[in-house]
């Protein structure tokens, strides 16, 4: 996701740690985002109005009706340019009177004039003290932001203004960067599978061997379920079939649990033929025990417990071999070694339109990581580098793709 000409409205309330929005504002810009900056009058007694024109390049919003708003250059209602063409508002630091105020509709200044004639989304990272953060009021007036769809992004804890320890810490400004970013990726995403009924596989199939224990691998469902939020955020119609994690649900998706690869195989068989997508996350075992111990195998039981594996079916390629035109298969390869050369082999054996390459030898990346970093494999050979980024990332892109190739009507039967 670039923000290269993006148009921002950057909030700035009164709170000590208003100097990081200083920060936020430069790396804004550094990515290409136009921002306009808008400051309560609270603001300017910590950070002064001239750093934040001259970093933004742009004239800011204190006072509805002074020169800078635009007076006396004839622009009707001035104060609600900025408001108008942005694409996104950001209020860092958003202190305790400004949510309930925003909460209420209330409008007394230039900053909350504008964020009330926003028709964009608003990204809000309070900064308080933990007392007020705390207070029934501050949390019932978030909770109301948050049900009409405004975003929030902190706060943390740490050590704070009074040189106590607790909530109330505003985001880092890196974080506040990423979450803007997942919104204007989010928006971009809006209605390209519209229409479009996806099915996602997620998570680490689990196969027993008695009633308590199981062989499992070391996915957490992560890649899986942020390609499940990114389709539905994308307008699809999205079925999870997910084996066991501790994630949470993504919302606006169908969840099928699951457990082994022999129920996976059953609730992925019974639906693919009525998506237009059919995405496999998931490690599936490629074996299971042949018998499994009707109870606890005990250590005295037994010199020696020997299991005998047998081959799990192939869930990805049997979707691909019953195939239909304009249908497509994205199937991941997850390797240790000649990444590249298994994955071409795997997209050919499993008559796959895509394949995700993942080196799940690399720290932070693959298993369990919050990032990864992938190669796209077509079917006509073309090979898709994409740099290290969040797995949210790596779903949106492939979201994208796949959205591209049901365009291009590229999923074909052999
Ligand atoms: O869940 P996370 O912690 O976020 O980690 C993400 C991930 C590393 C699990 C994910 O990015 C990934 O690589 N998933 C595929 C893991 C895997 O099983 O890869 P594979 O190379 O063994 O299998 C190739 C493809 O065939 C996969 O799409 C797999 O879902 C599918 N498969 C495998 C075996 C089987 N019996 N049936 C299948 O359909």
């Amino acid at each position: 996701m670039t923000l290269a000409g993006k148009r921002i409205l950057l909030g700035v309330s009164g709170g000590i740690s208003a100097y990081k929005a200083v920060e936020l504002l430069r790396l804004l810009t550094k990515a290409g985002a136009v921002v306009d900056v808008a400051m309560t009058p609270n603001a300017t007694r910590f950070v002064g109005v001239e750093t934040f024109r001259a970093l933004s390049g742009r004239p800011v919003l204190v006072d509805l009706f002074d020169e800078a708003s635009g007076r006396g250059t004839g622009r009707v209602m001035p104060h609600l340019e900025p408001a108008e063409a942005a694409q996104l508002a950001i209020v860092a630091p958003a202190t305790a009177n400004v949510l309930a105020k925003l909460a209420h509709g209330i409008a007394d200044n230039a900053l909350l004039t504008a964020l009330l004639s926003v028709t964009a989304p608003v990204l809000v990272a309070p900064a308080m003290d933990s007392d007020m953060w705390r207070h029934p009021a501050t949390q019932a007036n978030v909770e109301l932001l948050k049900s009409r769809g405004v975003h929030v992004v902190g706060p943390v804890s740490g050590e704070l203004a009074r040189r106590n320890v607790g909530p109330g810490r505003l985001a880092d400004p890196e974080e506040i960067f990423r979450a803007a970013e997942t919104i204007l990726a989010q928006r971009e995403l809006a209605k390209l599978l519209a229409g479009r009924r996806v099915l996602v596989t997620a998570g680490g199939t689990r196969e027993p061997l008695d009633p308590v224990r199981y062989i499992g691998n070391r996915s957490s469902g992560k890649m899986g379920y942020a390609i499940a939020r990114a389709a539905a955020a994308a307008g699809a119609d999205v079925v999870l079939i997910t084996a066991p994690t501790w994630l949470v649900p993504p919302g606006g998706c169908e969840v099928v649990k699951v457990e082994t690869a022999l129920e996976m195989h059953r609730e992925v068989i019974s639906r693919a033929a009525e998506c237009d997508a059919v995405v496999m996350a998931a490690a599936v075992s490629d074996f299971r025990a042949e018998q499994v111990q009707g109870e606890k195998v005990k250590k005295g039981d037994k010199d020696r417990w020997t299991v005998t594996l047998v081959p799990n079916p192939d869930i990805a390629g049997e979707v691909g071999a019953q195939k239909r035109p304009g249908q497509i298969l994205v199937a991941f390869a997850a390797e240790t070694e000649r990444l590249l050369e298994n994955a071409a082999a795997k997209l050919k054996a499993k008559n796959a339109d895509l394949v995700v390459a993942n080196d799940v030898s690399r720290e932070g990346i693959g298993f369990d990581a919050d990032d990864n970093q992938v190669t796209l494999l077509y079917k006509d050979g073309r090979e898709e580098p994409l740099p290290k980024m969040s797995k949210e990332q790596v779903a949106q892109e492939l979201v994208r793709r796949i959205a591209g190739l049901l365009e291009e009507g590229k999923g074909a039967g052999r």
